[in-house]
């Protein structure tokens, strides 16, 4: 049967997404807004976002940014192994999530974790795991750049058998390993960006260096990206889709000392239409990956969204207000035709 020319999604979210702050948030918040019901917002400003104030704060212009357009930004905190259950019980109710960065591993993590001795975890994530806030991790060691997230792994195991109640998201895998990991425990979850089921370091650095499709985790191996096709296309009732999209200045990009980051989110459902026509994957899979697998992971019911795909080949711009997109000046099979809220 032909792949049908028409798609609707409805509700789609990004469940890991940098919006940034100040003149990049009002450029780029209304993007993600336009096409997304809602997202997993990282806090990793400057300073990292750890309080209260500076959490509600943040979540004020995110929405004043936003404006009218239907949109629910969920809200985490920059993750200290010292937050109190006094502390997180107040939080509760104005977060969705914690994500953990190990110190220094990318971009404004240099607040983050340095040692993952359980014990000196602990006291947050007991906390967490009594409120129910699920906890979103950056699985990388300080290791070889491409054996990092693989490196990591036996500390998702540690952590997820320590606390077992604990909902833990591997955010933005990138290996087979990971993918592995999902089933060997109950309480692992995963985020799998756009940009690591279209690429391998071969598109980043095997021919002319890609500097806008430079990011943290680096793409992997071929079979790396075969196994993260396998379960974003099979929809994995553990997967969700989280754009990582982290926009950088285009001068911060094309520069002699390149930031890490690929700016998909105003392309990312065209991106993943085509994704999944290419491969014939069933299109309600395409919705439980992009919408409903979150949904029931994260317990969340955002606003009403309507998204109608069709396919209309569109050459995407070479940049968004001085930030360059993935595909930028490239045709992508299907285009947004119309979006109705509510
Ligand atoms: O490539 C990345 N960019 N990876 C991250 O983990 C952070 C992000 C950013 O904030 O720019
Ligand atoms: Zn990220």
């Amino acid at each position: 049967m032909p792949y049908p020319d028409k798609i609707l999604l409805n509700d789609p979210l990004d469940m890991h997404l940098h919006l940034r702050d100040g003149e990049m948030l009002r450029r780029i918040a209304p993007l993600s807004a336009h096409t997304f019901s809602g997202a997993i917002v990282m806090p990793n400003l400057v300073p990292p976002v750890t309080d209260k104030k500076a959490l509600v704060d943040y979540k004020a212009r995110i929405e004043d940014a936003v404006g009218n357009t239907p949109f629910s930004p969920y809200m985490t905190l920059f993750f200290k192994p010292d937050y109190d259950m006094a502390f997180l019980s107040e939080m509760r109710e104005h977060l969705s999530a914690i994500k953990l960065y190990p110190a220094g591993i990318t971009t404004n993590s240099e607040g983050g974790v340095s040692s993952f001795d359980i014990d000196a975890l602990r006291p947050t994530l007991e906390a967490m795991s009594a409120l129910e806030i699920p906890l979103c991790v950056h699985g990388e060691t300080d290791g070889f750049v491409m054996d990092r997230e693989a490196q990591f792994v036996p500390i998702y195991e540690r952590l997820a058998e320590a606390f077992p109640e604990l909902t833990i998201v591997m955010e933005h895998i990138t290996t087979k390993e990971s993918v592995a990991a999902l089933d060997r425990y109950e309480n692992l979850y995963a985020t799998i960006t756009l940009h690591h089921l279209y690429i391998t370091l071969d598109d980043v650095a095997g021919g002319l260096l890609r500097p806008h499709l430079f990011c943290k985790p680096i793409a992997k191996r071929p079979e790396d990206k075969e196994a993260l096709l396998r379960v974003a296309l099979e929809a994995h009732p553990k997967v969700m889709f989280g754009s990582d999209s982290a926009p950088h200045p285009k001068e911060a990009k094309e520069s002699y000392g390149c930031a890490a980051g690929v700016f998909t989110a105003p392309i990312a459902l065209q991106a993943l239409a085509q994704l999944f026509e290419t491969h014939d994957a069933p299109l309600e899979n395409l919705q439980a990956f992009v919408s409903d697998n979150a949904k029931r992971i994260y317990g969340v019911t955002p606003p009403k969204k309507e998204v109608v795909l069709t396919k209309r080949p569109t050459e995407v711009p070479a940049e968004y207000g001085g930030v360059v997109p993935m595909f930028a000046e490239e045709r992508l099979t299907f285009a947004i035709e119309e979006i109705i809220d509510g």
